[in-house]
Order: C-alpha cells, then structure tokens, then sequence
C-alpha cells in the first residue's frame, strides 16, 4: 500500500462525486427527500453519491472495508475499512444551503491513514495522509495560532434529533458564548473540521456524531498541527460521540470546561 497513491486515487474518486452532488442540487423535490429517522433527511442524492464512492474506493484498495452512513454497503468487520458520508449537510443541500461536502477516509482500526473532505460549491479540497501534513487544493495548511480564547472563533453543532446531552450541552454552549469570539453553526461536521485545519475556526465541538461524520476531518485537525480528543481528553474522537477538535493551543483550556 503506497498512501500517496492511495491518496491521489481517493481524491480522484471524491472530485467527481461532489460534482455529482452539485449537479443534482436543483433536480430535487420534496418527493425525494425522505426522514430516515426525526430530522434525519436523506434523498436518492446520498445514496447515488455513496454507490458512486463504494465503486471507486474498492477498486483502490480491495482488502479494505466500508462503513457508510447510507448503508449501502455493510463489512464493518474489517479493520482497514473506508469510512464514508457521502454528503454531510443534507438539510443544508436539500435546503439549498451551499455548506456541504463530501468525507471520505480510510481506517485501520483506530488509526486514521488517509482523509479527504471536499466542498464542491467553493470547489475546495481538503486532504491529508497520516505523517504527510494536510492540504487545500494543493497548499499545505495548518491550524490557527490563536491562544487567546477571548480571540477564538468556535464552531459547533446544535442537537437536533439526539436530546440526551442537551443540558450539558447548553452549558458548554453559555460558556463559549461568554468566553470567545462568537459560535457558528456551518451544519455540516465535516466542513467545520476542515476549517478547524485550515485556521479558519479555532475549535470545534459537538456531541452524538458518528464516525463517518469525522474520521477524514479529524486526520486533517491532526495533520495540519491541531488536537482532537473526546471533551475531558481522556479519549479520542473517532465514534464521534464527543468532539473537541482545535487549534492545539486552546486544548487544555477547552477541555471540561463546566
Ligand atoms: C450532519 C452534519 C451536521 C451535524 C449532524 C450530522 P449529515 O451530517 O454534519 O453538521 O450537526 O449531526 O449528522 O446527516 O448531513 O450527513
Ligand atoms: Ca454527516
Ligand atoms: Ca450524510
């Protein structure tokens, strides 16, 4: 397995599929846009999306795996696996948000070799292999150098269909409110990690993600010289079920802050 071949042959898969997405943007209707679960959206868009990335990720590496948000392929019981959302910020793109982006990564159990998050409205693309830094459309790039919290611009994800972290939640949310900058919310995880890596947000935080939201976004925090651990920093972030993603400077202070 050569990762800088692995690598280009990933990104070349992505490309294309945001294109694809982009394309069918003013294709939909309500009629194909459906609740897998409460605020859960889904069209045939993320499936096409994901049928189109699964063809072209097995041809690049064929032992490996997949784990997809849109299950249209199962073997998670492999370690090396592809860990693939097809479209992050569905209620963005059927809303007619342009924050969306394709996320794919490549896994071996827990560690994360490969990450590519592409943004087809800004035509940008983010990637990164483990020990190789991270990119944007070609430029290496690296986290933000603000170490002042009172200066730092925080990203996060409202709650909307998993409730049982709200109170907690909303104390995080207060704090930052009180202490930064100011909060966004992108509605799309993936674009928030790989804006964290570019020095555009500061930090990130969020709860009840799952894997395929984070995996390649994390890889890029990493690479581009950030931390990213779960909120107390006893542990990573890579189910997503908590996610504090930064600039690395502002870990400690982010870490269980209330
Ligand atoms: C969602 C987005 C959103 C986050 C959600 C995710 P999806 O992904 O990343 O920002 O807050 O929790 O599920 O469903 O659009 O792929
Ligand atoms: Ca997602
Ligand atoms: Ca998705």
């Amino acid at each position: 397995m050569n990762p800088d071949n692995i690598l280009r042959q990933t990104i070349e898969a992505v490309r294309p599929v945001g294109h694809y997405i982009r394309a069918q943007r003013g294709q939909l209707s309500e009629a194909d846009i459906t609740d897998k679960s409460r605020n859960n959206l889904v069209s045939f868009v993320d499936r096409e999306a994901e049928k189109k990335l699964v063809r072209a990720l097995r041809e690049i590496v064929p032992s490996a795996g997949f784990l997809t948000e849109e299950k249209t392929i199962t073997t998670e019981d492999r370690a090396l696996r592809w860990v693939v959302d097809p479209l992050d910020g569905t209620t963005n793109y059927v809303y007619g948000l342009p924050i969306y982006a394709v996320s794919v990564a490549l896994v071996n159990g827990k560690d994360k070799l490969i990450g590519v998050i592409y943004v087809p409205e800004w035509d940008e693309l983010f990637y990164a292999a483990r020990g190789q830094g991270a990119f944007l459309n070609g430029k290496p790039i690296r986290v933000s150098d603000r170490c002042d919290l009172a200066q730092a611009l925080a990203a996060t994800g409202f709650p909307y269909y998993e409730f049982r972290h709200e109170a907690c939640y909303m104390r995080m949310f207060e704090h930052y409110m009180h202490t930064t900058r100011g909060i966004r919310r992108l509605g799309a995880a993936a674009v928030d990690l790989a804006y964290v890596a570019c020095g555009r947000f500061d930090f990130y935080f969020e709860f009840d993600l799952h894997p395929w939201d984070v995996a390649a976004g994390l890889l890029l925090v990493e690479e581009a010289g950030g931390k990213t651990s779960n909120f107390d920093g006893s542990g990573d972030a890579l189910s997503g079920e908590e996610i504090l993603a930064s600039n690395g400077l502002l870990h400690d202070q982010l870490l269980s802050p209330i």
